[in-house]
């Protein structure tokens, strides 16, 4: 039975309303303000909250919040006497299904009631099993940490900003989350914001209508109408321009796109992850990219580590792509000395894991060996620094070049150049003191 909070502080209506859902065999429970929905709110999860908005002092923006808070699945509808097209797009925004002016039909009501409640058992019957992130690979805490939050979200509608170095998987996260969320069997479109130029970028987004522009000799569809219903991945987010990112503030804000050379609305209701290797945050303050379009595409942040902060992913990796490419072209699966691994987990990977992809791909396509040996890896040199003989007279003066070239190598960080040398960080920290005073004589 579906259980329904009324949320209305005039006790007629609210009677009235929770009679006429009894009546449709449903499970009706009452609040007479904010304070009581938000205590019944967080003692049990409701499918439906129907709430008025003027209450006081707790309004129903306030229960709307806590109920999705609470509930991200449960469904919302608003009622108000006083409608105000900016109190309904906020509604909208914060995630209510509909938003109904008094007085309202009954029959208009009920509609309503039954969609919200369809949409809520269309995405409670979704359950992700439990393997389900298997093309994903990976133990190390760091990913592990990553595909949490990812099933956490997976299935609402928050937009997401997905952060890494290139080749750290983020559009392979992107698809993990649309196929986990109930989108999955409806489009998802990718846009490579870079690859387009600015005018074209726009009318691939949003379409265009005959005559926008030379060219424009038909009404076309954009990327946006394309998800209806799905999801869209913007790749790349940090480089679209000025006007690009103000369109894309009003989609965000409005829920609706406007074809180019066309004024007429369209309704789009699509997923929007977005993913970038820039620093939104340096960006935003180099007044690159709009601040608040940053804070509306920040919902939910997702940042992929590089694979040289989980090293213990290598060796997983390492064997998955090995498989992977053996049976592609059709060899048997060889097997990796543990010197080869040894390399492969001590290298840099300044490209991640599509750095590592290709380099086993052209080891399976050039090897014929039955235990790959580290030459057949080609990688430059452990840590990714090219092997020659380090600078110095003495033995202190190499051990020297060599802490200074590593450190240089890994940016600086103290952790990963120790962990690279093979010494501790307090060791690390030592030396790099005394050289301090050396320079410093
Ligand atoms: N954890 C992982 N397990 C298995 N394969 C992975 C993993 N992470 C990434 N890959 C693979 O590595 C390659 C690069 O991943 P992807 O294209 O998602 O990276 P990206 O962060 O979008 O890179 P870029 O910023 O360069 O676009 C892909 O072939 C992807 O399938
Ligand atoms: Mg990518």
């Amino acid at each position: 039975m579906s259980k329904i909070l009324i949320v209305e502080d005039m006790a007629n209506p609210r009677k009235a309303l929770s009679i006429l859902l009894k009546k449709q065999g449903m499970q009706a429970d009452e609040a007479e303000n904010g304070r009581t929905a938000l205590e019944k709110l967080r003692k049990q999860a409701y499918d439906l909250v129907i709430t008025d908005l003027k209450m006081e002092p707790i309004d129903g923006m306030q229960v709307l919040r806590e109920a999705k808070e609470r509930n991200p699945a449960g469904e919302v509808i608003m009622l108000t006497a006083f409608g105000s097209i900016e109190n309904s797009v906020d509604a909208m925004k914060l995630g209510a299904f509909d938003y109904l002016t008094k007085p309202f039909k009954v029959d208009v009501l009920l509609n309503s009631v039954k969609n919200a409640l369809a949409k809520k058992a269309e995405k409670q019957n979704f359950h992700p099993d439990d393997d389900s992130f298997q093309d994903i690979i990976g133990h190390s805490d760091g990913i592990n940490q990553v595909l949490w939050v990812v099933s956490q979200i997976a299935n609402t509608n928050c937009t997401i900003l997905i952060t890494g170095e290139s080749g750290t998987g983020k559009e392979l996260i992107a698809r993990a989350i649309h196929q986990h969320s109930y989108r999955h069997n409806k489009p998802m479109v990718t846009v490579n914001c870079v690859t387009l130029a600015e005018t074209l970028l726009e009318s691939e987004l949003f379409g265009h209508v005959r005559g926008a522009f030379t060219g424009a000799v038909r009404d076309r569809k954009g990327l946006f109408e394309e998800a209806q219903g799905g999801t869209i991945f913007l790749d790349e987010i940090g480089d679209i321009t000025p006007q690009t990112q103000k369109k894309l503030l009003r989609v965000l804000q409005e829920g609706e796109i406007r074809r180019v050379g066309d004024n007429h609305p369209v309704k789009v209701d699509v997923r929007i992850i977005v993913a970038t290797n820039k620093n939104l945050e340096v960006e935003v303050e180099k007044g690159n990219f709009r601040e608040d379009l940053y804070y509306r595409l920040n919902v939910i942040p997702v940042h992929l580590p590089p694979l040289r902060e989980r090293r213990e992913d290598i060796p997983l990796l390492a064997h998955h792509f090995i498989k992977k490419f053996a049976r592609e072209i059709g060899k048997e699966t060889p097997a990796l000395s543990k010197e080869a691994l040894d390399n492969l987990a001590a290298y840099a990977w300044p490209g991640n894991i599509r750095e590592l992809e290709n380099i086993v791909e052209r080891t399976i396509a050039l090897s014929n060996k039955k235990i790959l040996q580290p030459e057949d890896f080609m990688l430059k040199s452990p840590g990714g620094l090219e092997k020659k003989l380090p600078e110095g007279r003495t033995l202190a003066e190499m051990e020297k070049s060599v802490i200074l070239t590593t450190l240089e190598a890994f940016s600086g960080n103290h952790k990963q150049t120790a962990e690279n040398l093979g010494i501790s960080l307090t060791t690390l920290w030592r030396k790099l003191k005394a050289y301090e005073s050396q320079t410093a004589d």
